[in-house]
C-alpha cells in the first residue's frame, strides 16, 4: 500500500464525478437499501477502481456510489470487503485510505452483528462504542501510518467519538421515538459462526455484539485521523444464546425487516455528521 496508490485511487473516482463528499458510509450485509435514496448518484463498481479489491460476498453490492443524501455530498460503499473473502486486512481498508486522500472527514460505518448482551433482540440499533480484536493481523502492519499525518503509533481511546454517538441517539430518539443501545463490538474472523464457548467467552469480556467486519476499517480510518460512526444492526442473537441454530436467512431477514428505520437513522446520523464541523 503506497501513498501513490492511494492517490491513484483516489483521483480515478474523483474523475467520475463533480460531487466532493466530506461523509463516507460503508453499508454492511443486507443494509443497502438507503443506496436508493441517494440523489445525483454515480456509480462506480469496485472492480474498476485501481488496486481497490473487489467483493466475493453475494450479499453484498460491491459498488461505490458518489451522490448526495438530503443535499449532502456522501461516498456510499454498498458492499465491503472482509478478511473471510481471503483479504487481508489491510485490503479490507484500503477504502478507508482512499476516502482519506479524497478529503473524507467521517465516516459511517455499518454492520449486521450477532448479539451477545441478553438484554439486546434482532432488530435492535446499536451504536458501537469501541470494540475488541485478538487477532495478529492489522491494517496498519507493516505499513507507516505517518502517511495520513497520525504517525506509527496512533490512539484509539475515542476513536467511537462519544459526543457523535450521543448527539445522533439523542435526535433519532427524538425524531423516532426509538431508543439506541450503544455497546462494544468484538471482531470474530469468520466465515464461521462463532461457538457457543466463543460467545460465553466474549461476554465475560465485555462484548455486546460480535461481527466479521468493521474493525479493520475502523482502526484505519483512526490512523487517517477521520471520524468514525459505527453502527450494528442486530441481525441474529449470538450462538448458544438461543435454542437454535444460526443461518445467513435469518441474518438477511432482519436486515430486511428493519430497513425503514435503518433508512432513517442513516439520513439522521448523516445530518449530525454534516453539522458538526
Ligand atoms: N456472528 C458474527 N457475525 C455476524 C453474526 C454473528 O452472529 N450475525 C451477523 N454477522
Amino acid at each position: 500500500m503506497t501513498y501513490n496508490q492511494i492517490k491513484g485511487s483516489a483521483e480515478y473516482i474523483l474523475a467520475q464525478t463533480r460531487v466532493r463528499p466530506k461523509i463516507a458510509v460503508i453499508l454492511g450485509s443486507g443494509l443497502n437499501p438507503i443506496a436508493s435514496d441517494i440523489e445525483n448518484a454515480t456509480r462506480i463498481p469496485y472492480k474498476n477502481i485501481p488496486r481497490w479489491n473487489s467483493t466475493t460476498n453475494p450479499d453484498h453490492e460491491g459498488v461505490l456510489i458518489v451522490g448526495t443524501l438530503d443535499k449532502i455530498p456522501v461516498a456510499v460503499m454498498s458492499g465491503r470487503l472482509h478478511q473471510y473473502e481471503g483479504n487481508s486486512m489491510k485490503e479490507c481498508a484500503y477504502p478507508i485510505a482512499v476516502f482519506k486522500a479524497m478529503g473524507i472527514e467521517k465516516i459511517i460505518i455499518t454492520n449486521a452483528a450477532g448479539g451477545i448482551n441478553t438484554g439486546y433482540n434482532a432488530g435492535d440499533f446499536v451504536l458501537i462504542s469501541d470494540h475488541i480484536k485478538f487477532f495478529n493481523d492489522g491494517p496498519l502492519t507493516g505499513e507507516d501510518a505517518s502517511m495520513f499525518g497520525t504517525g506509527r503509533f496512533f490512539d484509539m481511546s475515542d476513536t467511537y467519538s462519544e459526543y457523535l454517538r450521543n448527539r445522533v441517539a439523542g435526535a433519532f430518539e427524538a425524531e423516532s421515538g426509538k431508543a439506541l443501545k450503544q455497546g462494544v463490538y468484538a471482531y470474530m474472523p469468520g466465515p464461521q459462526f462463532e461457538t457457543p464457548a466463543e460467545i460465553r467467552m466474549l461476554r465475560a469480556l465485555g462484548a455486546d455484539v460480535v461481527g466479521m467486519s468493521t474493525v479493520p476499517e475502523v482502526i484505519m480510518a483512526a490512523a487517517c485521523g477521520i471520524k468514525v460512526l459505527g453502527i450494528s444492526v442486530v441481525s441474529n442473537m449470538a450462538a448458544g444464546v438461543l435454542s437454535q441454530k444460526l443461518s445467513v436467512d435469518d441474518v438477511n431477514e432482519t436486515c430486511a425487516s428493519i430497513k425503514g428505520d435503518f433508512k432513517q437513522l442513516i439520513h439522521t446520523a448523516v445530518k449530525i455528521l454534516e453539522e458538526e464541523k
